[in-house]
């Protein structure tokens, strides 16, 4: 029998990420007149001297209505029939992980904690149309995917999750945080912010995969420092939180 080694490491940072009321007084989160830049300058990574592939949402508009799309969801780790196309995968990047409006930088399809968003998209492609194999950041100033590495990567992302089904899917997509952002304002508790966070930009990839009938699985087993050594991500400053899986 598999006995799990458990330590207290979640409740003492339960602990430490808990708001005492005195905490919640005028002068500190909810007056933003007395906001420090930190607080309400946003960052946004972007690899300027990599090439990118302008993304294009417009092209689909899906008639699924929204309880279709949440009774249709579910976790289909075999293969799907449905081609990730171009089309597809501009979209559900989009809506899920991408800006409003360009204008309004702190709007997006998610809501995030005093609008701070941490989180950072990279996706695995293995399959799709009219894009090459490879590992590509998603960058939500310019709706593009910049190219990280071209290539083949269906053996690291065997290595990462350890499943043949998803070393055969069409893509793979990571969610990391940058913590620093939120963590510059709420400290520990910046942490379940981030964590949150995932779950609501995922659940728009969930609804949007399945309104335009791809098929998808989120998964949150996998090797995280392999993650952070392919998509090299600084130590310290970002970490993968989520994954799902396009099959
Ligand atoms: C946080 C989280 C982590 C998950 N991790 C995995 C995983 O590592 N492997 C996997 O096959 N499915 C994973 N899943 C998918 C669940 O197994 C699945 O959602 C659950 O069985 C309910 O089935 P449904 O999604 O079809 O409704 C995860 C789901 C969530 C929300």
């Amino acid at each position: 029998m598999l006995i799990m080694k458990m330590t207290n490491y979640y409740m003492s940072y339960h602990e430490s990420s808990c708001i005492e009321g005195r905490h919640m007084k005028k002068e500190t989160w909810t007056d933003s007149s007395h906001w420090p830049k930190e607080w309400t300058e946003l960052e946004f990574k972007t690899y300027p001297r990599f090439p990118a592939i302008e993304l294009n949402s417009n092209y689909i508009t899906s008639t699924m209505s929204l309880v279709e799309a949440l009774q249709g969801r579910e976790s289909l780790r075999t293969s799907s029939e449905e081609i990730l196309t171009f089309e597809k995968l501009s979209y559900i990047l989009k809506y899920s992980f991408g800006l409003k409006n360009i204008t309004q930088k702190n709007r997006r399809y998610y809501p995030s904690a005093g609008a701070r968003f941490p989180l950072e998209c990279y996706i695995l492609i293995n399959n799709c149309e009219r894009i090459e194999k490879g590992i590509f950041h998603y960058n939500v100033l310019d709706d593009t995917l910049e190219i990280l590495s071209k290539g083949n990567f269906r053996e690291q992302i065997e290595d990462i999750f350890g499943f043949e089904w998803i070393r055969e899917s069409q893509a793979v997509i990571f969610l990391a945080a940058q913590l620093g952002r939120t963590i510059v304002k709420y400290g520990e508790r910046g942490y379940r912010f981030a964590l949150i966070e995932a779950g609501h930009a995922m659940q728009n990839f969930c609804l949007l995969s399945r309104s335009v009938n791809l098929s998808t699985t989120t998964v949150g087993g996998f090797a995280d420092h392999k993650v952070s050594r392919l998509l090299r991500f600084s130590k310290d400053k970002e970490i993968p939180l989520y994954s799902a899986v396009i099959t």
